[in-house]
């Protein structure tokens, strides 16, 4: 059975990262697109040779048309879409995060659970190939028990895009809790193959950004492990995809690994055996990129395949929710308990 895929919202993800899988996946027969800007619409068609009676101003006209959509739009748009695709009987992957609100996520749930189909949120960090090498490594009890997850992101979006977007205003989903604090609360969690309990943080702006463009907070997890997690944004392009900036630390009571989110590489030291840098089999060392591509491919390519095996975890919806409800209480300033 081959799928028939829409998207909605033709901005950057759709074209750098979405769009580039997607019409080359051989279980999908055609992509329909739509996005509310006809330049934007256009664009997208002629760059990926989408037919013209394929590309939507309102995405309603492509809904019969589809099997399942790719929620690709500013972040404040993201609940009603879910909840209307999934009204019109769609499978539903949105890029993180979920929605804005805690309501909004338990709204999802709900309808995600009413009507029994899948709901997935575009948490990539998972798929990376060193960070699902760390999962593997910590489940073996590679440096022991786990003690302390601590992660740092750095991103510059918006120092980097001349359009700006959505990123810079507050009641649109813009600012760093959305954009990158997220991403470390989902990858830790699933390092800590535990639920945040309780978490305490803060969230500024170092500079005249009318959002948040540094946060921090301090976790503990259900299984009784802390941490700590940093998300900043700045235009420190050359630093980016070190280790330094944009990296986790897992410190185990018989070692530490520390996997880089972009570059693809472990730091690991085990007790007795020293340090040594590790790598995901087959990675490609000459292209910086290869770790965060292949997140996406198999991140994508994952979905597509739940849908054609009819595999659900409303878990992963549960996650995203949980995601909601702690970064909804550091913009609100007070502490998050479960
Ligand atoms: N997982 C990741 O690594 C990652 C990276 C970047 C962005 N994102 C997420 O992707 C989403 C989009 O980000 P972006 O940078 O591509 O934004 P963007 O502004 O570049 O693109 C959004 C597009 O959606 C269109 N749009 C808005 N409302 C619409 C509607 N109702 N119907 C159809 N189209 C509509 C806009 O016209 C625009 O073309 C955000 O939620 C963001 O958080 C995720």
């Amino acid at each position: 059975m081959k799928l028939n895929i829409g998207i909605i919202g033709c901005g950057n993800i759709a074209k750098s990262v979405h769009l580039p899988i997607l019409v080359k996946n051989p279980d999908i027969k055609a992509v329909f697109i739509s996005d509310t800007d006809a330049r934007a619409l256009e664009n997208i068609g002629e760059l990926f040779g989408i037919e013209k009676n394929r590309r939507f101003l309102d995405y309603m006209e492509l809904l019969d048309s589809v099997d399942a959509v790719f929620i690709l739009t500013p972040s404040h748009t993201h609940y009603a879409l879910v909840i209307d695709c999934l009204n019109r009987g769609k499978n539903v992957f949105v890029e993180k995060p979920l929605c804005m609100t805690p309501d909004e996520a338990q709204s999802i749930e709900k309808t995600a659970g009413d009507t029994g189909l899948i709901v997935e949120t575009g948490y990539n960090l998972r798929f990376m190939p060193q960070l699902k090498l760390a999962k593997k490594l910590l489940k073996k009890g590679h440096i022991g028990r786990i003690i302390t997850i601590n992660g740092y992101y750095l991103a510059e979006a918006p120092y980097l895009r001349e359009d700006k977007s959505f990123y810079l205003d507050p009641e649109k989903g813009g600012g760093v809790l959305m954009d990158g604090l997220c991403h470390l609360i989902d990858i830790s969690s699933w390092f800590a193959d535990s639920s945040i309990e309780e978490a305490y943080g803060f969230s500024g702006t170092y500079d005249d950004l009318p959002v948040e463009n540094i946060a921090d907070i301090s976790i503990k997890f259900e299984s009784g492990v802390i941490g700590h997690l940093q998300a900043l944004w700045a235009p420190l392009s050359e630093y980016l995809h070190t280790e330094t900036l944009k990296t986790l630390r897992i410190v185990g009571d018989r070692g530490v690994l520390t996997p880089a989110i972009y570059s693809g590489k472990i730091n690991e030291y085990r007790a007795g055996k020293g340090t040594h840098t590790i790598y995901p089999e087959n990675m490609d060392l000459r292209n910086p990129m290869w770790a965060l591509n292949r997140s996406y491919l198999e991140q994508d390519t994952t979905f597509i395949n739940h849908i054609k095996e009819g595999i659900n975890n409303i878990n992963k919806v549960k996650e995203s929710i949980l995601i909601i409800e702690i970064l909804d209480a550091i913009k609100k300033k007070k502490a998050y308990k479960r």
